[in-house]
């Protein structure tokens, strides 16, 4: 993917820190790819990057087994930021000094400019960086001047303007630290003077390119889940192939309220995609009927839906006839292959929201996002002038409603849920929380509840309101929502969904809880 020159890579020093990074090169628009520590100087140099970052790592430089770069990486020529680690890395192999003081500096510290320089040149005298250190610098890399200090790092921030190296005890990609989304900038922009020149526009343009070249004039299949991934894969693969792009939706009946009606509306609608829209909302039923345990459920569902999906391809041509779809689009992003640790070559989770995908299909894989962020795909997306309500869209599991309704999976038990998830969603949105909060959703639990109404007894389900917030779903804070806000949603459940007559709220947070129910 890389340009000569317009890659920045972000070198993983086991921190936790480099897919941050990356994020935020590409936020001052400069491409990224995190690489492994191990890289040689020979690969290194095949990118041909235009500046290397040097994450953050969780151990001491002089603990055994830590990580370290190829030297010859320094003699490249090519201009270095150490974050943290990288730093102090940087300090001990170039004939500086970093010691173990016993005094570390964990969260917000002050950090004093101790000398002019280009370096920091914007910043304060004084201001508030994020710290998380126990080693310290306590000498600068040979040739270069100290430039920042804070109580316990006597060096915080040094550079060597001749060897263009630079490097910061803090982590500048925190948003606690002041300015350091420009101290990144000013780094990549000036002192390796790297054009900025990743931009939505950018990404489609190159990404386009790439997906012609790709498929050529060969027929394209992409199933779509409803999610942000497939709807914004396919939209770029239209762009670039048009109608040798045929989209599959198929309805289980679990979706969400007006899931459906918006594929159509966008993709068939407004983009003029040809869209096979499969109802099998009762196969699906069906399959599920008296199904009570979440395991079966997810592998019925898994299993329902490839066998769906394989019928339409075959319909097509897929493996009967040369005339039928070669490639089929995967929504895969950045992080899955970052995760995936191959770089190359995705494999397909189960855990993929279209529930898997048929193995004995023979199908090329296009993924034109494989390269990008989260947040980029949403860019993008509404770059594509895909609906806000679709870009912005929380996550939804890949069995859908199944996973939140507990015990067994009927018609009715599915209408209930998307009718009370439809009401908790409407109040998120107007309370403005809809995407500050990584999910928020309805859950119907398997039992009844006694209630009275007007002057009669009810016997109807509760529903369980879950709100999350999260980074990455690995885990998750129960989010405090507004008692007045939890009011109205329990009013409205209650006052408009027929066959709910309580209202509770999930202040379980993950571990120990999951995010769904099931
Ligand atoms: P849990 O419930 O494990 O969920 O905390 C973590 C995240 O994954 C989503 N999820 C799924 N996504 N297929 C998917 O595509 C699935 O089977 C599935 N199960 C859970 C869940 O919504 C949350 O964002």
């Amino acid at each position: 993917m890389s340009q000569t020159g317009d890659v920045v890579l972000v070198v993983d020093l086991g921190a936790q820190y480099a897919q941050l990074i990356a994020r935020r090169v590409r936020e001052a628009h400069v491409y990224s790819e995190i690489v492994p520590h191990t890289i040689t100087a020979a690969e290194v140099a095949a990118h041909k990057p235009g500046a290397i970052i040097l994450s953050g790592g969780p151990k001491s430089v002089y603990e055994e087994g830590a990580h370290s770069i190829d030297p010859a990486i320094y003699d490249l020529d090519i201009p270095i930021l150490g974050i943290c680690y990288g730093a102090q890395l940087m300090a001990r192999d170039l004939g500086g000094t970093v010691e173990a003081t016993g005094r570390g500096e964990y969260g917000r510290t002050s950090l004093s400019v101790t000398r002019e320089s280009h370096f920091l040149s914007t910043w304060a005298k004084e201001s508030t960086v994020w710290m998380s250190h126990g080693d310290s610098i306590t000498a600068p890399p040979e040739g270069a001047i100290s430039v920042a200090s804070t109580l316990e790092a006597p060096v915080a921030a040094f550079f060597d303007p001749e060897q263009r190296r630079y490097g910061v005890q803090f982590h500048p990609e925190v948003v606690h630290t002041e300015r350091g989304q420009e101290l990144i900038a000013t780094f990549l922009h000036e002192a390796a003077e790297m054009i900025p020149s990743w931009t939505n526009s950018s990404i489609i343009e190159t990404e386009v390119a790439k997906i012609k070249a790709q498929v050529g004039s060969e027929q394209v299949l992409c199933a779509l889940s409803g999610g942000v991934d497939s709807a914004v894969a396919a939209a770029m693969v239209h762009k670039a192939v048009g109608d040798q792009l045929t989209c599959v939706f198929v309805d289980t009946g679990l979706m969400r309220s007006n899931e459906a009606d918006q594929v159509e509306e966008t993709f068939r609608r407004q983009f003029h995609i040809e869209l096979i829209h499969v109802k099998a909302a009762d196969r699906f039923f069906d399959a599920l009927e008296g199904v009570t345990d979440p395991e079966r459920k997810r592998k019925i569902i898994g299993e329902l839906f490839i066998r769906i999906f394989e019928e339409v391809a075959r319909d097509l041509g897929v493996g009967t006839s040369d005339k039928g779809p070669r490639f089929l689009v995967q929504g895969t992003l950045y992080p899955d292959v970052i995760e995936s640790g191959s770089g190359h070559a995705a494999n397909i989770k189960s855990h993929h929201n279209v529930g898997g995908l048929p193995e004995d299909l023979d199908f090329e894989l296009c993924e034109p996002l494989r390269a990008l962020f989260k947040d980029e795909v949403r860019a993008v997306g509404e770059e594509l002038g895909l609906p806000e309500a679709l870009v912005w869209r929380q996550p939804f599991p890949g069995p859908g409603l199944a996973v939140r309704i507990v015990g067994e999976v009927t018609r009715e038990r599915a209408e209930i849920l998307r009718n009370a998830d439809a009401v908790v969603v409407d109040e998120i949105r107007k309370a403005g929380l809809y995407r500050d909060l990584w999910q928020s959703f309805a859950v119907l639990p398997a039992v009844r509840t006694v209630g009275v109404m007007g002057d009669g007894r009810t016997y109807a389900y509760p529903i369980i309101i879950r709100a999350v917030t999260s980074d990455d779903a690995m885990t998750a804070d129960w989010a405090r929502l507004p008692y007045d806000l939890v009011e109205t949603i329990a009013n409205r459940l209650i006052n408009e969904v027929e066959g709910v007559n309580r209202v509770a709220l999930d202040v379980t947070s993950k571990p120990p809880g999951t995010i769904e129910w099931e």
